[in-house]
């Protein structure tokens, strides 16, 4: 099952990482329950002694995220913002990052109610501007942490215009993929020099377990980040470890159905009388449509529209059926959400409502269901309205 340098995305997801288990031949990595590895003799071992520094189950998703994500090494870690704090103590004390103004609530708490008290520094820009991105940049900035799309208004940044900036003014590019997947886009090819994800979506795509993963490019960080993962101990659990290597499996075949789901019902409510707006980076009216055609493969399954007041919003809501009421997104089975009381209730309203995530807007991640059933739901709730 050695994979050739030439193996293409989908033959990556389903092998890269993984062999046939030593010991039996089991094709697929089984789930080392284990705290410990019993050696041999003093010193002599198979390479494991203990399992918060060492666990096949948990190396064996990490090589398969690196290489889907075209990255030299990757990290498992107990949620995605447990991914995004083992990035942070990439940072020093007085180090300044700049970030997408519209990044996830949980990001921004960590940031600024968190990270703050060391004496770390954030601005939040709109980095789909990257003069704007420029003009935050101070002496002591180290990082720019980008979102792209953005959660919940989809704006779009140039990953290779970013990436640019920050290594000319000595900062690294992280980039937080879990919005597009790595199927839509692999912001590594485009300059990252880190990409993190929330696996809790996406990756494993199943809405059953919480995890997050760092990918790295520069021998550094991996040392960095292969001493923190074992100094602060957050690593992913070798059932969930498992989860997500099944779920990287299938992970084109569902994104295929993700984009398609996306675009259709973007298109679907595009046209819809009582729909104002509606935010999906492959709708020719994007103002960022092709720059999103340069750099995402298919548009994702993430779509926000306008409805114009809370009420017309709660409507929807109490009405749909098939569309789950549910917060996060990226599983197989379509979910919408209210996000100013929801996903991004943490982010203050004068903060939200500059961004556009207004009383009205709902959003819907996409699932994999047919879609003229999701069009019928829908339909019929926009009745309701
Ligand atoms: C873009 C993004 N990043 C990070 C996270 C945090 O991930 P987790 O909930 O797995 O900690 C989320 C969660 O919704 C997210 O949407």
């Amino acid at each position: 099952m050695k994979l050739t340098s030439r193996a293409r995305f989908s033959t990556i997801c389903l092998h890269a990482g993984q062999e046939p288990d030593p010991s039996t031949g089991a094709i697929i990595t089984p789930i080392y329950q284990t705290s410990t590895y019993v050696q041999e003799a003093l010193g002599v071992h198979k390479g494991y002694e203990y399992a918060r520094t060492q666990n096949p189950t948990r190396m064996a998703l990490e090589g398969n995220v690196a290489a889907i994500e075209g990255g030299r090494a990757g990290f498992a870690f107990a949620s995605g913002m447990a991914a995004i704090g083992a990035i942070a103590t990439l940072l020093q004390a007085g180090d300044h990052v700049v970030v997408s103004d519209n990044t996830y609530g949980g990001t921004f708490r960590l940031f600024d109610k968190v990270l703050t008290r060391y004496q770390l520094s954030f601005t939040y820009v709109d980095t789909s501007n990257l003069d704007a991105v420029e003009r935050a940049f101070t002496q002591t900035t180290r990082m720019l942490f980008v979102e792209t799309p953005t959660n919940p208004v989809m704006r779009i940044t140039d990953l290779r215009a970013a990436a640019d900036l920050a290594h000319a003014r000595n900062a690294r590019l992280v980039v937080d993929n879990t919005f597009a997947s790595p199927y839509v886009q692999r912001p590594i090819e485009f300059g990252a020099d880190l990409v993190t994800h929330s696996t809790t979506k996406y990756l494993n795509g199943h809405s059953d377990s919480v995890g997050g993963v760092v990918i790295a490019m520069r021998d550094d960080d991996i040392e960095w980040l292969r001493f923190v993962q074992n100094a602060e101990g957050a690593i992913l659990s070798p059932f969930d470890s498992w989860l997500v290597l099944r779920g990287t499996k299938t992970l084109p075949l569902r994104m295929q159905r993700h984009n398609e789901n996306g675009l259709a019902l973007a298109e679907f409510l595009a046209v819809h009388p009582k729909v104002k707006h509606v935010y999906y980076p492959g709708l020719p009216t994007h103002p960022q449509y092709d720059l999103a055609k340069r750099q995402m493969r298919g548009f994702g399954g993430m779509l926000a529209f306008e409805l114009g007041s809370l009420d017309a919003a709660r409507r929807l809501l109490n009405t749909v059926r098939l569309h789950a009421l549910a917060e996060s997104l990226g599983g197989v089975e379509t979910l919408i959400s209210h996000p100013a009381s929801m996903t991004h209730a943490s982010v203050p309203v004068e903060r939200r409502n500059a961004i556009g995530i207004t009383d009205g807007l709902v959003r819907i991640s996409a699932g994999i269901e047919d879609i003229e059933d999701l069009k019928d739901d829908l339909d019929r709730a926009l009745d309701a309205v």
